[in-house]
Order: structure tokens, then C-alpha cells, then sequence
């Protein structure tokens, strides 16, 4: 969607200049959460501003759905900038006079749409952020995250593809912010819009971010998911950064999980199965079925089966695991592992078994959230 090169932006005359923005380059995929994160004077700001031509580019490449952006006329970049794009900032101004519902719609009035579905879309996005009883206030009867969710729907309400977000949650308290945060994901995994969020806070960077572009005076430090991020920091600037970070809030099921030992098929013979499984020295194993999990088969009812000569494994099944999705962040994870014969299941939306986590590895992962020194986690997991 968005094919940043090597962009770049000088302020001032060339004895004073600042290199605001050094050669960034960057892609950002469409339905992508992509963070930009760095210290005050970073060059954030001007970065996503130049996706839009609100600061002009000295130098480098930009297309956004396959347009060269810094060839555009103005008639191809108002459009762009009214249909295509929507910008949320930080402080933004709602209009005292107007209400919360007529506000929501300003978007689209912009974009010339006529007055009756304005006001339908404006109320679909004030019940989307969950202000659909507030259509008729007016802002200064709002809170500070209720009006930063007015500017959330106003983005909604139009169907930009393409929202740059300016530190949108930086000025409310922490409790509303993660409100506001769980909000946005939630959103966006119904919405899919393609999104840049810029913001110096990491933990912020990691909940959001299906990658996070770490920039350090104009220039990209590291770009990764937040797992690369945690466990392969690119330089000590970044390591330090990462040092802060709550990584049980931020891992989640999928960047710990294993390949487990071994699975049985549904139609496996209950003998073969218990040779396997006393060879790992297990006493469960998960059955599937179109690699869906059909149960676990315990060694007990195996050696039973094996016994009484039956040669069906369907019957030896029971329900004794759990599973969880590959999103489920660690510290939800603690009440799940370590109740059964088998490792917790981690699955995915069809049902199919992915991975699982046995309790050492989250134990482990979770020790080394206290540890940032990448020699100490391997000696931690080689012991395990
Ligand atoms: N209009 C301008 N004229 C001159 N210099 C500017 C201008 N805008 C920004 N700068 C300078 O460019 C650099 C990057 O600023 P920018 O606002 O992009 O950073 P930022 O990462 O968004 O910071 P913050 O987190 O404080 O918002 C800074 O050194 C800043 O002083
Ligand atoms: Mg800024």
C-alpha cells in the first residue's frame, strides 16, 4: 500500500539545516498496523506528514497503491488527501459549536457526501467506538479519551484506506489509553484499514504493532515485529529501550510455542501410538484429525486398548488439555499451562493445532522477561 525510499527532509536554509528525516525507507502492506517509534525530535512527525505531502519531501521515492505520490498535481493530491487518507493527530479540534454526531460526519463532509449518509455512517462510527448514546452532546461535555474517540470515528466514518495516527493516545491517562488501545486493535481486526501510528512509548509500539520502525534521529534503527524486537535488539540504543518493556504483556502464545514431540492421526493404532509415546516418555498425547485436535489419548487407555485388543483410537480419547489462540498474550497463558498430562494446545481460527507450550517454556520465557542479557535466556532454555 504505502513504498517509502530512501525519503528525506531538510528544514531550514543549508547553514542551519536540520535533517529532520534521513533516508527512511520502508513498505507498509495493506491491513498492516505499522508503528513508527522514537524519542521527541525523532523525526516521527515529519516522517508521516510527508505521506501526505503536508511536509514536503527534499528528496526520495513515495508510492501509495502503486502512485508516485511527489509526481502528483494538486487535483491528484487533494484527492488523495480527502478520499484516500485520513490523519488523527494528537490534539485535535472538534468543534465546540457542534455536536458530537455532526463532528463525527466532518470527514465526509469534506469528501462531499450527501448530508443524510453523513449522519448514518457518523452514528455507525459513534457506536463502533462506543459513543452511540453521545450522537447529541457536544464536546466540552466529553472526556478527554471520549473526544479522542470522536476523532477516532470521524477517521472511521469515512472510508479512508490509510490512517495516520500522531501519538492519538499519548495525552490520556494509562487506563484509558489501553481502553483506547485494546479499542483500536479491535477495530482494526474487523475493519482491516491499512494503518501508520506513530508514538514514543514502546510498550505502546509493541501492543499495536504488527511491525515497529524504531527511528533515532531521522534515521531507522531497527524494523521488526515486536518479537524481533525483544529478542534481537539491532544496538544497545535499542536493547536499552527494550530493557522497560513488559514482555509477559507483550509475547504472545505464537512466538513461544513448539513444534510438539509428537501427534497421533485418528486412524493410528493404539499400539503403534504407545510405543511412540513411551519412547518420549510422555503420558498423553494430542490426536488429530485433519489436524484438528480430536483429543488426547492418555498411555492408561492406550495399554488398555492395546490390552483388550482394540485397534481404534477414537475410543481412548478424552478432553483432558486446553488450547488457546495464537494471539493470547503470556501472562493469560500463566492459568492455562501446567494442568494436564499434555502441553497447552495453541490453535488457530479453523481449530487446527499449531504449537504448544509446555509449562518450562513459558516458565522460561517468562523468566527471561527479567533478563535482557540473550546469553543468560539460551543457558535458561538449554537447562529447561
Ligand atoms: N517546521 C520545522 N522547521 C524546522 N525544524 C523542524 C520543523 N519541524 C520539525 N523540525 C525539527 O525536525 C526534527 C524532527 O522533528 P519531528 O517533529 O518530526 O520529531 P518527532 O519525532 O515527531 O518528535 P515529538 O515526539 O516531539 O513529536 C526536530 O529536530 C525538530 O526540531
Ligand atoms: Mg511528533
Amino acid at each position: 500500500m504505502i513504498e517509502a525510499s530512501r525519503l528525506k527532509k531538510v528544514y531550514g536554509s543549508t547553514s542551519e539545516a536540520v535533517r529532520a528525516v534521513d533516508g527512511v525507507s520502508f513498505d507498509v502492506a495493506p491491513g498492516e498496523l505499522f508503528v513508527i517509534m522514537g524519542l521527541s525530535g525523532s523525526g516521527k512527525s515529519t516522517l508521516l506528514r510527508m505521506l501526505n505531502r503536508l511536509v514536503e519531501p527534499s528528496g526520495g521515492e513515495l508510492r501509495i497503491d502503486g502512485r508516485d505520490v511527489l509526481k502528483m498535481g494538486d487535483a491528484d493530491l487533494r484527492a488523495l488527501r480527502n478520499r484516500k487518507i485520513n490523519m488523527i493527530f494528537q490534539h485535535f479540534a472538534l468543534f465546540p459549536h457542534r455536536t458530537v454526531r455532526e463532528n463525527a460526519a466532518y470527514g465526509m463532509r469534506v469528501r462531499g457526501v450527501a448530508e443524510a449518509e453523513r449522519l448514518e455512517r457518523a452514528d455507525w462510527a459513534l457506536e463502533t467506538v462506543g459513543l452511540g448514546d453521545r450522537g447529541d452532546a457536544y464536546p466540552d461535555q466529553l472526556s478527554g479519551g471520549q473526544r479522542q474517540r470522536v476523532g477516532l470515528a470521524r477517521a472511521l466514518a469515512t472510508d479512508a484506506e490509510i490512517l495516520l495516527m500522531d501519538e492519538p493516545f499519548s495525552a490520556l491517562d494509562p487506563l484509558i489509553r489501553r481502553d483506547m488501545q485494546d479499542l483500536l486493535l479491535n477495530l482494526q481486526r474487523e475493519l482491516q484499514r491499512t494503518i501508520i501510528f506513530v508514538t514514543h512509548d514502546l510498550n505502546e509500539a509493541m501492543r499495536l504493532g504488527d511491525r515497529i520502525m524504531v527511528m533515532r534521529d531521522g534515521q531507522v534503527v531497527q524494523l521488526g515485529t515486536a518479537t524481533d524486537i525483544l529478542h534481537k535488539p539491532s544496538s544497545d540504543y535499542v536493547r536499552e529501550f527494550v530493557s522497560d518493556v513488559d514482555r509477559s504483556r507483550v509475547l504472545t502464545a505464537s512466538s513461544i510455542m513448539r513444534e510438539p514431540l509428537m501427534t497421533a492421526g485418528i486412524t493410528d493404532d493404539p499400539r503403534d501410538v504407545l510405543r511412540r509415546l513411551s519412547d518420549i516418555e510422555a503420558g498423553g498425547v494430542f490426536v488429530l484429525d485433519g489436524g484438528r485436535i480430536a483429543g488426547v489419548a492418555h498411555d492408561e487407555s492406550l495399554a488398555q486398548a492395546v490390552g483388550e485388543g482394540r485397534t481404534s483410537l477414537r475410543e481412548c480419547l478424552t478432553d483432558g488439555y486446553e488450547q488457546t489462540g495464537p494471539d493470547t498474550l503470556l501472562v493469560d497463558l500463566c492459568r492455562l499451562v501446567g494442568r494436564h498430562v499434555v502441553p497447552l494446545a495453541v490453535t488457530d481460527d479453523d481449530g487446527k493445532l499449531r504449537g504448544v507450550v509446555p509449562r518450562a517454556t513459558l516458565l522460561t520465557a517468562l523468566s527471561d522477561a527479567r533478563t535482557t542479557d540473550p546469553d543468560n535466556s539460551r543457558k535458561a532454555a538449554a537447562h529447561v
